[in-house]
């Protein structure tokens, strides 16, 4: 039976609570939960329910409670610390989106998991969606040719946190992270190249870096494309889905995620007309699956799809390429 402890008790801490009640087949179980918060007037509320679980507001105090695994669910910028002091204590990490804030960070915690020999997993649950998961299928098959070009699209009018007010390039590493990250996992491609200009809309909540548009040139064993992308957390336009709309260009095909007469859908485009694929996100959102994942991974000894070694290059997409920040 693995023990695990969940760090950073607010809207996903609760969330992830649920997703191991649920997926506890006799192989996991929730023992804890750290967040500086508690004992505080600010403790989460619903933790007042969980009164079979262990409180402690830092990872340093897990050391009595027999802990296996430690999801961290803590405010983006803390996640670092976090799941430093996670491996250094032994235990396997699966840590939300964005692995950290900084590429530094990331690439000396994938260093100290490998020393500690643990899984460091980062949770990117968009992997798990229907719609990525058949566009791989179909770009691995081959069926419409290559892939040419991809568009992607993202914006809703999203308040934020007070830690995403004060983060650099919050729609970046916030949101971006994950269709970043869906186009890697979806067409085996790396981004050779990228031009990304941030810029923070009049009404922005955040101090900096609320919208974005990129320009990345793919490469897909030896294919280049392009790869443009629109982000913003701040608009008055109907959001899209947290998925995304999106294009894929083949040779003999188009595959688009769209919300052609209000029916968010994954759809295929051939000369034979328009047919409607399938759902491309998924309500629930893919935690589960991830979370079965994960416990796979450590049960096995494998490496996650989404380890901390792969998701480098996802990290690299979101920081690396800005040419131009206009604050
Ligand atoms: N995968 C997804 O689809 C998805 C969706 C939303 C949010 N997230 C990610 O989940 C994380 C948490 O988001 P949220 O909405 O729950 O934020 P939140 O602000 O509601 O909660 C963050 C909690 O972390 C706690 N915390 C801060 N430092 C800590 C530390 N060192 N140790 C333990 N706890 C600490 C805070 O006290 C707070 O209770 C973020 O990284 C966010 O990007 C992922």
């Amino acid at each position: 039976m693995l023990n695990i402890a969940i760090a950073g008790a607010g809207a996903l801490g609760k969330r992830w609570a649920e997703v191991v009640a649920r997926n506890s087949t006799g192989e996991a179980r929730l023992r804890a939960v750290v967040d500086p918060l508690i004992g505080t007037n600010l403790e989460p509320v619903w933790l007042q329910e969980q009164t079979s679980l262990s409180r402690v507001t830092t990872i340093e105090q897990l050391g009595d409670e027999d802990i296996d695994a430690v999801l961290v669910t803590a405010s983006s910028p803390a996640h670092a610390a976090a799941v430093h002091q996670a491996l250094l204590n032994g235990y396997h990490v699966l840590v939300e989106k964005p692995f950290t804030t900084n590429l530094t960070d990331a690439e000396s915690l994938v260093n100290l998991a490998r020393e500690k020999n643990r899984i460091l997993m980062v949770n990117q649950n968009y992997r798990f969606f229907p719609g990525p998961l058949a566009v791989k299928k179909l770009a691995t098959s081959g069926e419409f040719g290559s892939i040419r070009a991809v568009a992607g699209q993202f914006w809703c009018d999203w308040p934020g946190k007070p830690y995403q007010h004060a983060m650099l390039h919050p729609m970046s590493l916030e949101m971006a992270v994950h269709h970043f990250d869906l186009v890697r996992f979806m067409l085996g491609a790396e981004a050779v190249s990228g031009l990304v200009h941030e810029w923070n809309p009049r009404r922005s909540p955040y101090q900096m870096g609320g919208a974005l548009e990129a320009l990345f040139i793919l490469d897909s064993n030896g294919t280049r494309f392009p790869f443009t992308y629109t982000g913003s957390l701040v608009t008055t336009a109907p959001a899209v889905p947290w998925a995304g709309f999106w294009r894929f260009e083949f040779d003999e095909a188009s595959l688009f995620a769209d919300g052609f007469e209000a029916d968010y859908a994954f759809y295929l485009s051939s000369a034979n007309g328009r047919v409607k694929i399938g759902e491309f996100g998924d309500p629930a959102m893919g935690f589960d699956q991830s979370f079965r994942h994960f416990l796979d991974c450590i049960l096995n000894t494998t490496e996650p799809i989404s380890s901390g070694s792969n998701n480098l290059n996802t990290l690299r997409m979101a920081l690396n390429f800005f040419q131009s920040i206009d604050r």
